[in-house]
This record gives C-alpha cells, sequence and structure tokens, in this order.
C-alpha cells in the first residue's frame, strides 16, 4: 500500500453491510416477490444498526420496491443515536447507476434527514433534473459505474459520515466487496429454503473469480437468538 492509499483510507468512513439471508443464501425469492422475511427481532437489530451509523445506504430498487424510508425508525431509536453521540435521524444514500427511481417512492414522502442520490454519467440530463428535484443532493461518480472509494471519501468529508450501514441489494454489496471497501458483514440467517438459481445472494454481480482473490473475513461474533443465527464476520485485509 503506498502512502497516497494510506491517507485516502483515512478518509473512508467505517462500512457495514448488513443482510437477512435464508438457510440456501437467498435474500429473495426467484421472483423477487419476497425480500423481508426475518423475525422481529432482526428488525429491531436493522433498527439498532441503524442507531450506531451516520448514513444508510441502499439500492434504488431495494428503496422503491417496498414501503422504505431508511429512517432510524421509532423514538426509542432515536433516543439511542443521541445517546451513541449521533445526529436523532441518519443521513439516507441512494445508489443507482442508471439513475432509474421512483419519484413516487415512500421514502419521497419523509423529509426528516437528507437524501443523497448517488449516480453516473449514464443518467440522462433530463433524469438528473429529476433527481435533483427528488434529493438534498446527487452526485455523479463514475462514467459507468460508481467509484464507490472515491464517492465514500466525498461522503466523509462533505457530510461527516464516519460509520455506513449498507443495506443492499446483492449488486451493490458485490461491487463494495470487490472494491474492498466493507469492513464488516452482519448477517441474520433465516431458517427458510428460497431456491431458485436465479434467486439474488449477499454477493451478486460479477463476483471473484479465483480462490486467491476471495475476500478473507473473520468471525468476530455468532449467536443464536430464537430460531435465527446472527453472525458478524470482519475483514482481514488492510483496504
Ligand atoms: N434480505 C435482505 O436483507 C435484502 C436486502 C436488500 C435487498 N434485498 C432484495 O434483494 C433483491 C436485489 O436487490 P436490488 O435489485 O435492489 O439490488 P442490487 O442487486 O444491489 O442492484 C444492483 C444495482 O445496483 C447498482 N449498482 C451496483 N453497483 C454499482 C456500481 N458500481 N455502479 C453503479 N451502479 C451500481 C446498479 O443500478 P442500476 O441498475 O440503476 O444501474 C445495479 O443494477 C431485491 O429483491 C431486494 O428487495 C434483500
Amino acid at each position: 500500500m503506498n502512502s497516497n492509499q494510506k491517507t485516502q483510507n483515512s478518509k473512508l468512513p467505517f462500512v457495514l453491510v448488513n443482510m437477512a439471508m435464508t438457510a440456501d443464501g437467498k435474500i429473495a425469492t426467484a421472483n423477487r416477490a419476497v425480500s423481508s422475511f426475518g423475525s422481529t427481532h432482526d428488525h429491531e437489530h436493522l433498527l439498532e444498526l441503524r442507531a450506531t451509523a451516520d448514513a444508510v445506504m441502499a439500492r434504488a430498487r431495494t428503496v422503491d420496491s417496498a414501503a422504505i424510508n431508511l429512517g432510524p425508525g421509532p423514538a426509542k431509536f432515536r433516543r439511542l443515536r443521541l445517546k451513541n453521540g449521533l445526529a436523532g435521524y441518519n443521513l439516507r444514500v441512494i445508489v443507482s447507476g442508471s439513475g432509474s427511481l421512483n419519484p413516487a417512492a415512500e421514502i419521497f414522502q419523509h423529509r426528516f434527514s437528507p437524501i443523497i442520490i448517488l449516480t453516473t454519467g449514464r443518467t440522462s440530463k433530463a433524469r438528473l433534473r429529476q433527481l435533483r428535484a427528488l434529493a438534498d443532493e446527487v452526485k455523479v461518480c463514475g462514467r459507468q459505474e460508481i467509484n464507490f472509494r472515491e464517492v465514500f471519501c466525498w461522503l466523509r468529508g462533505k457530510w461527516g459520515v464516519k460509520r455506513l450501514l449498507v443495506e443492499g441489494g446483492g449488486g451493490l454489496n458485490d461491487a463494495l466487496f470487490r472494491a474492498g471497501l466493507v469492513d464488516e458483514l452482519h448477517l441474520t440467517i433465516c431458517p427458510k429454503i428460497f431456491g431458485g438459481r436465479n434467486a439474488p445472494a449477499i454477493a451478486d454481480g460479477r463476483g471473484f473469480r479465483r480462490l486467491a482473490e476471495a475476500l478473507p473475513l473473520q468471525i468476530k461474533s455468532f449467536k443464536r437468538i430464537g430460531n435465527e443465527v446472527f453472525a458478524v464476520f470482519r475483514r482481514v485485509t488492510r483496504r
């Protein structure tokens, strides 16, 4: 690692990915009809994690496919955030390389904290205008693909994001794993099988091709609560 990379790394946020998956490693059914299947405890766990983060990030389809606002949730979690030394409401970051977002999505009905959209040069000028009317800031970072390393430094520098929680989906996670930007993976393993070759998994997209390239992780914690397993993996290599 050269000195430039070291300086850049110190400007990156700490990044956590949180996902619920079935026992066969799926995060939704093959037809995408079901993507929320954890227990109420899993949902509480998600809100507890959000209460540790300056910003929460998800991909556009995740955001506009359900009644999701990426906010902190009920008052007790806002109090927890304040106790953790954070603002009462987290920033919300939406990722869409193509800028395709439903303007009527639930998230835009809740203005409690800034909404930032990350996109690429693939988004047309007309669409950019539409997104700028919806969000507090639209950041174009990359021609075809988002340069997440650069944009994460920007999030930390401009918006003060020191801790970023990513909530998928699989394509977004894969891009972050490949860029070596994920510090912790929080997995809820739910006792179900979805099956289906086309059902999305934790990390879809391009993936790694060789064993030597695979991202090594260490188990940080592993516990059973009710009928689910809550596991936390952390990175072993420096980014
Ligand atoms: N069980 C869970 O915990 C969980 C959590 C989240 C989502 N899900 C489910 O998983 C399924 C898949 O999720 P999804 O389709 O929302 O997400 P996804 O698989 O992450 O979507 C991939 C998209 O993210 C954008 N993207 C990723 N990397 C990029 C890069 N480097 N540059 C630019 N854009 C990039 C692209 O958007 P564009 O197409 O706009 O270019 C790409 O098409 C859904 O059914 C969802 O509901 C489950």
